[in-house]
């Protein structure tokens, strides 16, 4: 048996989904793919092509591990497998690119083990077993986006209801995606800026209901700053998705454009390579915006554009969701 699971993009509100606020990834057409056999044995064995040791569980799992194992052992705990699997895993998913190659693995990883909750419970899941792993608060977009996609849309995700609503991409439109730097989470300052959003929840209560006024309320500057990012992508969000209902191509790429700002002023969660790569895009004709994408401190940048742009990078799809062939 095989089980698939996409890596994602997100085209607007990144740093929005751990405060229960709005996001816009779409499944990309790179996938991380588990060949497998069930077994009765209380045993995962599990080979990679991208890694020189075998992932070797024992069930029940402890949920820790070494290495990648780390993820497999989470994510045996978290579901409670008592049927272990034996197989392969490769995947077309750039590692630790910022494109949710862990969350393709957790997903993947999660199916072939039997898991068979909905969509959302899967994502919850393999939420947690992030969490397990690497200790970093992340939030449910990346999850959530590989266990629910449909081909061919993106989606807005509310954070707080967990409510999905899928948005054909205009078919005159391009995504394109360009790698600037291998990144992890683990021993960023993303921990920091979920305390930091903390911080301002505590000042002037949940950020995905606060208006851009109640920011006066808040002393400090950097959480000012923050919180600011927050409350002003959440709506960026939601122009977005007029925008693009609107048809205005030109309208959603000025949004792209003022997200990166805000993630690299106010959020500080970009880095120069990446501004730069940005600042580039948005003057390549055809591009109508582009931006910084998914956690920051390195890994892509997103850019949407016309079909027949002449842009480097990869040009993504929007794929179907995480299943087993
Ligand atoms: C990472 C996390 C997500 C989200 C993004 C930023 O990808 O895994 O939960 O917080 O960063 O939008």
């Amino acid at each position: 048996m095989r089980a698939v699971a996409p890596g994602r993009v997100n085209l607007i509100g990144d740093h929005t989904d751990y405060t229960g606020g709005l996001v816009f990834p779409m499944a990309i057409d790179r996938f991380t793919t588990i060949e497998f056999e069930r077994s009765h044995e209380p045993l995962i064995r599990l080979r990679s092509h991208d890694e020189p040791n075998e992932a070797i569980v024992q069930l029940p799992s402890s949920g820790e591990g070494r290495g990648w194992a780390r993820y497999i052992a989470a994510v045996a705990r978290e579901c409670d497998s008592k049927n272990g699997i034996t197989g392969e895993i490769s995947t077309t998913i750039p590692i630790g690119s910022g494109l949710s190659s862990s969350a393709a693995l957790e997903v993947a990883t999660l199916l072939a083990l039997g898991f068979t909750g909905s969509a959302s419970e899967l994502a919850q899941t393999a939420r947690r077993a992030e969490h397990r792993a690497t200790g970093v608060p992340t939030g449910i977009m990346d999850q959530l986006c590989i266990a629910s996609a449909r081909e061919g849309h993106a989606m807005l995700i509310d954070c707080a209801s967990l409510a999905i609503e899928h948005v054909a991409l205009p078919p005159e439109t391009r995504v394109i995606v360009q790698f600037i730097a291998n990144r992890t989470l683990e021993g960023s300052q993303y921990s920091q800026r979920v305390q930091q959003c903390a911080v301002a929840e505590n000042l002037i209560g949940a950020l995905r209901l606060a208006n851009p006024e109640s920011l006066e309320k808040i002393n400090d500057p950097t959480i000012r700053a923050r919180a600011r990012h927050v409350i002003t992508e959440n709506q960026r969000v939601r122009e977005f998705l007029r925008a693009l209902r609107q048809n205005d191509l030109h309208g959603a790429g000025r949004l792209m454009k003022q997200s990166h700002e805000s993630l690299a002023v106010d959020y500080e969660v970009s880095t120069s390579v990446m501004n730069e790569a940005v600042a580039k895009l948005q003057k390549t004709p055809g591009v109508f915006g582009a931006r910084m994408t998914g956690g920051g401190f390195g890994g892509c940048v997103v850019a949407l554009c016309e079909s027949g742009a002449k842009v480097d990078g990869w040009r993504v799809s929007a794929a179907r969701a995480a299943h087993l062939a």
